[in-house]
């Protein structure tokens, strides 16, 4: 069976639905015409803004987190993008005008003035950008000024801004959320019963990367002062999949998902806790805009396997299996089983498992013994044992 990639979002057509995230791979048109010739579906652009909201940008803007050598994300504190309205209106005609089949979505901020958002919208309904995206999720730099994620945690202001965009806008607004709020389902209803047409999730994770204990110096150092910035790449897509998750329990709009997706099986994994396309940011920039290729070619042969004939019949696969603690079927342990073929007889299982309360596994004579008095099936042995001997089985 062929599968394809295209898909249709509240109208757009998007050849495939991998798109660039709002951020530096998106900051410079010549840029994105390069990542459009490589095969990406569509930009979001790095976020505009009116021309007077000033920005002062901090060096250094980031830090990382590495495991093994790779890094697995980022604190960044950089602002928005710093080229003009018209450097935009002008941008977009030309992309469009090269590339009509890709996607573009103009991400927008204000100050919380209705004049100021409208009159945004105003200008870029002129181009020809598919969509909006209202950045109500910026975790540094801009809720100082009563904007960005001071908007995301606020539901009243975020209906407001959405009810004034919606009255001039004449393309599909989505609103991109933040998961630094306590629930993000209270900020979903406020922007949906605004009118909103689809969401996008997550933007940066708000976070503090640590110090150099040697000079204790943030790690993250401005001239010996750090602030607080928005954490991004692989760590935190646990978080952005449950932030998706959580929007496609509560509402049927169209999300555009995001955040730590590096390869295929994470945009998978995305679509199938509810998203409609996917966008990546920091995969981008530390791997350049050529990923693309093994994404679209590993996606593609993952449905045609499993033998489906586009992304809508693996959206919200996932969605189904999620639910309340308190209604998950609680009646039958896992206990493990151990391959004592494979077993190396580190002892590492026998550590965890008795450091972790339950003390349920024994190396006696070279063998792991379970007691089945004692375990919980709690799984977590299997994850320790370098030689994959350990299973679990209801
Ligand atoms: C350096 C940097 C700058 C960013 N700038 C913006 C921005 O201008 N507007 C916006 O909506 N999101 C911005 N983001 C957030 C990304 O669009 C995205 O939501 C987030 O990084 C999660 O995706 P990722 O894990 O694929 O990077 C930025 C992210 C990074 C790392």
């Amino acid at each position: 069976m062929t599968a394809t990639l295209h898909t249709n979002i509240l109208g757009i057509d998007f050849e495939n639905p991998f798109l660039l995230a709002s951020a530096p791979p998106t900051a410079l048109i010549e840029s994105i015409d390069k990542a459009f010739e490589m095969g990406w579906g569509g930009a979001v652009l790095k976020t505009i803004t009116p021309d007077n909201l000033e920005m002062n940008e901090a060096s250094l803007r980031y830090a990382i987190l590495q495991n093994k050598k790779r890094i697995i994300g980022f604190q960044n504190i950089e602002l928005l993008s710093h080229q003009t309205v018209q450097y935009w209106c002008d941008g977009i005609k030309q992309l469009k005008q090269k590339h009509p089949t890709k996607v573009i979505i103009a991400s927008i901020m204000a100050p919380v003035e209705k004049n100021a958002w409208q009159g945004l919208v105003k200008t870029l309904n002129n181009t020809p950008a598919d969509g909006f995206e209202l950045n109500f999720s910026c975790p540094h730099g801009m809720p100082e000024k009563g904007i960005g994620m001071a908007i995301g945690t606020d539901a009243e202001i975020s209906s407001k801004i959405t009810t004034w965009v919606k009255e001039v806008a004449q393309k599909p607004v989505f609103v991109k959320l933040s998961p630094n709020v306590t629930n993000i389902v209270h900020i979903t209803r406020a922007v949906e019963g605004a009118h909103a047409d689809g969401l996008a999730a997550i933007n940066t994770v708000q976070g503090f990367m640590g110090l150099d204990l040697h000079t204790l110096q943030p790690l993250l150092n401005v001239n010996g002062k750090t602030a607080y910035g928005g954490c991004s790449g692989a760590m935190v897509k646990p978080i952005g999949l449950r932030c998706v998750a959580q929007i496609r329990q509560a509402s049927t709009l169209p999300i555009l998902g995001m955040g730590g997706i590096s390869t295929w099986e994470d945009a998978a994994q995305y679509i199938a806790v509810g998203s409609d396309a996917v966008q990546v940011c920091t995969e981008v920039m530390l791997s350049g805009y050529k990923i693309i290729g093994p994404m679209l070619k590993g996606l593609q042969t993952y449905l045609e396997e499993k033998g489906f004939a586009d992304i809508h019949a693996l959206k919200n696969k996932a969605i189904e299996q999620i639910c309340s603690h308190e209604n998950l079927p609680k009646t039958l342990l896992a206990y493990p089983q151990v391959n004592h073929d494979l077993c190396g007889r580190c002892g590492k299982c026998v550590t965890i498992c008795s450091e972790s309360e339950h003390q349920a596994l024994r190396l006696d004579d070279g063998y792991i013994i379970v007691n089945k008095e004692r375990c919980v099936g709690c799984g977590l042995c299997r994850f320790v044992c370098p030689a994959g001997a350990i299973t679990t089985q209801l």
